[in-house]
């Protein structure tokens, strides 16, 4: 039998440095499923999806397949993707509406709040056999905000709203670009995958030092268009910085390189959006919120929020990695805006955009140099002597600075030693204690 290592992963990880293996040891892998995956918050879609009783949408909490569904009495679920008989799926299509799961192995039938309505032949089972004990299991817990649902494999652990600190004011900016203050995310999906381990995406999506090397074409096409000016918000004199609220949810924060919401001053109906907007905020908040342009965050683990789009990052293997990426609509506003950004986000991150396809060629290469270990580093230390502090423990630097990947690594270090498990159950100890 294979005797498992325990992987040190203090040795791994220190505050300027990570080690190779974190992104192709399949051990450090299962470990994060079991331990970020399965322990923690993850999330797994936004209530706008499936509006309407009887919608549903399948996804993944680290391995396990589930269907986010919202039953005949409107409320949204997260169950189990397995038949309580002998584990088939009980739903192949991604997304769709249905009052029944059927599974196709021997016809037991749920409905869509789970419960199983009918086996096939049933007078084979005895009088000790309750239909109502074989429901679609609901994961253990599920919390939503402003309509993002989360859901945890673990019944106990920490609160969303704990966990999301003040992250939760950022996705505020993301859905208060809404007149009506709410998304819909039903603007269509783009699905890519590479061969590399997931931390990669996570790690580049909140990285401020690399777009004006991996994206220089990009660029170079937008200001001959005269359509932005990348420097200022990217490069060595850019006045952009990079948070690290902690618990791993970071930022790019452009606010101060975007006065006046610049970006928003070419999009069709400009005037018209910014006044209902007024409208609907206040002049301040109004102008806070379009300064703000969305936000550009990583709630750890999974989800990043950038300017119009949602990114869900679903870790497969050590080096396989899917990433499904929807861009949102804004409610209360005319279809040009919504088109506007649509046609926004396909030029940079689509198929055919100039941005997200070299991103994953960046992913595929590291993975490749990961193998050779005769320097076995990655170095993180760009600008820790710069960084800073702020009142409610914040950290910022220089947008170009790993602030952000120190950050990641931090929580993810704090995660994978299990310190978070003991920092859990001391907590609890202590509120029983204090019951
Ligand atoms: S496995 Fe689903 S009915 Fe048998
Ligand atoms: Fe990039």
């Amino acid at each position: 039998m294979a005797v498992i290592q325990a992987v040190d992963y203090d040795a791994l990880v220190g505050e300027d440095r990570v080690h190779s293996r974190v992104y192709t040891d399949p051990q450090v892998f299962e470990d994060e499923m079991e331990r970020i995956f399965h322990r923690g918050w993850v999330f797994v879609g936004h209530a706008s999806e499936i509006p309407n009783a009887g919608d549903y949408r399948l996804a993944w909490v680290g391995r396990y397949p589930i269907i986010m569904a919202r039953g005949e009495d409107g409320q949204v679920r997260l169950l189990s993707n397995r038949c309580r008989h002998r584990a088939n799926t009980v739903c192949q299509i991604e997304r769709g509406n249905t009052r029944f799961f059927r599974c196709d192995y021997h016809g037991w039938m749920y409905r869509n709040d789970g419960s199983l309505a009918s086996v096939s032949y049933p007078d084979a089972y005895d009088g000790s056999f309750r239909k109502e004990d074989f429901g679609l299991v609901p994961l253990p817990r599920m919390a939503s905000y402003r309509g993002f649902i989360f859901g945890s494999i673990a019944p106990n652990g920490i609160s969303l709203t704990n966990h999301l600190g003040k992250a939760a004011e950022q996705i505020d900016f993301f859905v208060d670009l809404s007149p009506e203050g709410e998304i819909d995310v039903r603007g269509g999906i783009h699905k890519y995958g590479y061969r590399g381990n997931w931390k990669l995406q996570v790690e580049n999506s909140m990285d401020g030092y690399h777009p004006n090397f991996v994206h220089k074409t990009y660029f170079g096409l937008m200001s001959r268009k005269g359509i932005a000016a990348p420097t200022r918000h990217f490069g060595g004199s850019s006045i952009a910085v990079t948070r690290d609220f902690g618990r791993g949810h970071v930022m790019l924060d452009y606010r101060e390189c975007n006065r006046e919401g610049q970006l928003l001053s070419v999009a069709p109906g400009a005037e018209k959006y910014r006044a209902a907007m007024v409208a609907r905020y206040g002049e301040a908040r109004a102008k806070e919120l379009l300064n703000a342009g969305g936000t550009h965050l990583l709630v750890f683990p999974n989800l990043i929020m950038i300017g119009v789009q949602l990114r869900v990052v679903r870790p497969i293997g050590p080096a396989e990695t899917e990433v499904y990426l929807y861009p949102t609509l804004l409610k209360g506003v005319d279809p040009e805006m919504n088109g506007w950004r649509l046609r926004g986000h396909e030029n940079f991150f689509g198929p055919a955009g100039f941005g997200a396809p070299d991103d994953i060629e960046m992913f595929e290469r590291i993975q490749v140099g990961l193998r050779n270990e005769l320097d076995p580093w990655l170095v993180l230390s760009r600008g820790i002597a710069r960084e800073r502090r702020e009142p409610d423990g914040t950290r910022v630097g220089h947008v170009t600075d790993e602030v952000t990947q120190r950050g990641i690594w931090r929580e993810w270090k704090r995660v994978m030693t299990g310190r978070e498990a003991e920092a859990q159950s001391a907590a609890m100890m202590h509120l029983a204690a204090a019951d």
